[in-house]
């Protein structure tokens, strides 16, 4: 039986791949900093799922990780999914605290962790996912630095498998578009509405699509590595450049 550990199993893609690995055989390892939400997830999926609560951006909690014993430190599959957004307000007018812990999340979190597991993912010729965004490719307003954090995924997992060359361990990054999840929620600051209306009549992305595609990828022969995966909604597309005149 292999296992996978998920980060940030409480909402979105996360809860929707523990769902599905748990369903397709797998045990799972879900982290998240709200408990009571992979509580509930473990009394749903059971004892193939391992409740983990802990902050991203608590490095000493990540260096902990690399100490789970057997059966649940057997890690195949690291799914490096949690993640936010600051407000999309322009970088002066941010709060610091909210650039902070994106980057602390999405960033320095998902490196520490990688790093924590990485001799046992090389023992057992793991594989990794990483959440990247089309953001990390298709600049937009008020992106920069969810945008800038995203771009480093991307570059980092394909700089990893460099290192990894010979290991048998898989990298991929994934760069979705608009899924509709708690993500705009989050990045709001907790505004329901404003989401809604981000998604309303434009048949977004479901976390069900994104689980799907990680199985996909969990599944598939040892020898391919499929090194990124850009998705979008149908109905999400490209803008052009903004040009400033004169008067
Ligand atoms: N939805 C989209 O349109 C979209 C598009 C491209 C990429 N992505 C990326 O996909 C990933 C999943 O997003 P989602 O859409 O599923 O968002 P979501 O519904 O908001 O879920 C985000 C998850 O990340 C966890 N998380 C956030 N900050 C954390 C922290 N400091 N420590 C521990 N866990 C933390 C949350 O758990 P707690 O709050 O319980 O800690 C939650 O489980 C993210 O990396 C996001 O950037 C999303």
């Amino acid at each position: 039986m292999k296992t996978i550990l998920i980060t940030g199993a409480t909402a979105g893609f996360g809860e929707a791949a523990a769902r599905k690995f748990v369903a397709g055989g797998w045990k799972a390892i879900g982290t998240g900093r709200r408990e009571e939400r992979l509580k509930k997830l473990q009394e749903e999926l059971g004892d193939a799922f391992l409740p983990l609560a802990f902050d991203m951006r608590d490095v000493g909690a990540i260096h902990r990780l690399s100490d789970l014993a057997p059966p649940w430190g057997e890690v195949d599959l690291l799914l490096n999914n949690a993640g936010l957004a600051p407000p999309t307000d322009p970088l002066a007018e941010t709060d610091w605290e909210r650039i902070e812990a994106v980057i602390h999340t999405n960033v320095t979190g998902l490196v520490g962790l990688t790093r924590a597991l990485l001799p046992k993912l090389i023992e057992r010729k793991g594989q990794i996912i990483n959440l990247s965004s089309v953001a990390a490719t298709y600049p937009y307003k008020g992106g920069a630095v969810y945008a800038g954090t995203k771009a480093f995924v991307r570059q980092f997992s394909l700089d990893l498998r460099s290192d990894l060359a010979g290991t048998g361990v898989r990298v991929t990054s994934v760069e979705p578009g608009m899924a509709e999840t708690e993500f705009t929620i989050v990045r709001t600051g907790g505004d329901k509405e404003a989401s809604d209306r981000l998604y309303a009549g434009m048949n977004p992305m479901t976390s069900g699509d994104l689980a799907d595609l990680f199985w996909w990828l969990a599944n598939l022969p040892p020898h391919l590595n499929i090194n990124t995966v850009e998705l979008m909604p149908v109905s999400q597309s490209f803008a052009g450049f903004t040009v400033t005149r004169e008067g």
